[in-house]
């Protein structure tokens, strides 16, 4: 058998570009979209089924060179072998020997060759003309063994010596050629086709997120008010309907602070109005009868009368005592509760009620501790007494307003505001709306406190009480820190 050149395709050379998967597609990339993401790696999986698919259409398409060949050349074998056994009935043994070969003419997978002792060729068929043209890297890649059969031709006085089968895979690899490529084409157009489904799935399906997306960017703008619909997958719906719900919150405590800042600013400027009125009226003429006083004194001294300036300056040490008392005071009311203690601070506005209200009877007691509670719950147990009495003066009417403020147990503080007045409707006991803001804002500074707050029935079912408790424990105590007034 004559050994020819091998064919075999060189796969292991074709070089493979080492592809870092993902990473090579700018998959791993932090700022890239979610939705370009994902139709990436879907594309990638595509790609890579396509390449797999391909490869495998190559293997098989291999598989059958092989396989077609060799039975090509089987059936050469044979019909030369019946050829050489009929010769001894043939008369012209080189013309029947030069016929057998030309039979194989038009073969498409096998050329025969008849040799002569010095291995000439004597006669060769011609192979089929291939009409498909098939790129290189396909013909390396698929190879095929294109084998050959050496048929020995009994010795005669022709000089013959051999007929040689030679098996070419050029037809047939034009033939797995064209339905490599066809089935190839196939995947890919598959591939594509689910590519664009797939896009157009992925952004219907991630627009609510996109919206979401924005949603939240004006929230973090400080916009409340947007709201974003409630629809697509189960999961997104209630994800929206979440978000929708914490905007409607984000808003209802914006408007709150809103209101709350307002009226801060107006007790402020009605805090400072008070106090610009009382020095105006009560520390001015003070300083102006000190200052009458020192001019008399200067004509007294001037005048050789220098018995007569002892009492004035008698009255220069009045005036200036009543001040210090009148700033006191000021300060007292700026910072009542540090300056004179929560005790004290009741006490001080019960008598300012009195004075106001004569007609209204306070009765007023307060017991805590004030070494055992904070800076911050005696601010609170003040305040609520303030607008709590403030309420009951300006809306209930009472013939008797009651404070008392006391340990409830060891750990609470309990402030009870009750009037006898006309009361209020039950409705009007939820603290709520707009308008409420006094009790509104007592409700905030018990809640920052962990304490609770109430609005009842007065006793015998008359008037109002407010009642409000506060943990005293000792983690809520702020340090006191002593600020020179
Ligand atoms: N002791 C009370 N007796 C009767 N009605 C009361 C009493 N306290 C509160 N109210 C009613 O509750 C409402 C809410 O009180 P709230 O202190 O929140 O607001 P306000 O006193 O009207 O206004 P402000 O914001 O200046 O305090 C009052 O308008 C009043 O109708
Ligand atoms: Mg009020």
């Amino acid at each position: 058998m004559v050994q020819l050149p091998d064919f075999r395709a060189t796969i292991s050379r074709t070089r493979c570009p080492r592809m870092q998967l993902g990473r090579g597609m700018g998959i791993g990339n932090r700022d890239m979209p979610l939705r370009l993401r994902l139709i990436a790696l879907i594309a990638l999986v595509l790609l890579i089924s396509l390449a797999c698919g391909s490869a495998l259409v190559g293997w098989h398409a291999a598989g059958s060179v092989r396989t077609e060949l060799r039975a090509a050349l089987d059936v050469g074998a044979k019909t030369i072998g019946n050829g050489i056994d009929e010769l001894a009935r043939s008369g012209d043994r080189a013309r029947e020997l030069r016929r057998l070969v030309a039979t194989f003419n038009g073969n498409r997978h096998v050329r025969a060759i008849l040799l002569d002792a010095r291995e000439q060729q004597l006669a060769v068929s011609s192979l089929f003309v291939p009409t498909q043209r098939v790129p290189g890297w396909f013909r390396d890649l698929i190879g095929g063994e294109p084998g050959a059969l050496r048929l020995a031709v009994p010795a005669g006085n022709d000089g013959i010596a051999a007929i040689v089968l030679q098996a070419d895979p050029v037809n047939e690899i034009g033939e797995v050629w064209g339905e490599s490529r066809d089935a190839v084409l196939v995947l890919a157009g598959f591939a594509l086709l689910s590519a664009l489904l797939i896009c157009v799935v992925i952004g219907r399906a991630l627009r609510p997120l996109e919206t979401l997306s924005a949603a939240f960017q004006q929230i973090g703008k400080g916009d409340y008010y947007g709201s974003v619909p409630e629809r697509g997958p189960p999961e997104l719906a209630r994800l929206a309907n979440g978000f929708n719900l914490m905007a409607q919150r984000l808003a209802a405590v914006a408007a709150q602070n809103h209101r709350l800042n307002q009226r801060l600013l107006t007790l402020q400027s009605e805090e400072r109005a008070d106090l610009a009125r009382d020095l105006h009226d009560e520390v001015g003429p003070l300083l102006f009868a000190v200052d009458m006083t020192a001019a008399t004194i200067e004509h007294l001294a001037g005048s050789g009368r220098a018995t007569d300036i002892p009492p004035q300056v008698r009255l220069i040490h009045d005036a200036v005592g009543r001040m210090q008392r009148h700033v006191r005071a000021i300060l007292g009311r700026l910072r009542p509760i540090r300056a004179i203690g929560v005790v004290a601070a009741v006490d001080r506005l019960a008598a300012f009620w009195r004075s106001r209200r004569p007609d209204i009877e306070f009765i007023v007691a307060v017991a805590v501790e004030e070494d055992r509670i904070g800076e911050d719950l005696k601010e609170t147990i003040y305040r609520i007494v303030q607008e709590g009495v403030s309420n009951a003066i300006r809306h209930g009417k009472p013939a008797q307003v009651e404070v008392v403020v006391r340990h409830d147990d060891a750990d609470r503080i309990r402030i009870e505001v009750t009037d006898d007045g006309i009361g209020m409707a039950e409705e009007g006991m939820v603290v709520r709306g707009p308008a409420q803001l006094g009790l509104m804002g007592m409700r905030e500074r018990v809640m920052a406190m962990a304490g609770s707050l109430s609005i009842q029935h007065g006793r015998n079912g008359t008037g109002l009480a407010l009642v409000a408790r506060v943990p005293c424990g000792d983690v809520l105590q702020s340090p006191d820190m002593d600020v020179p007034e």
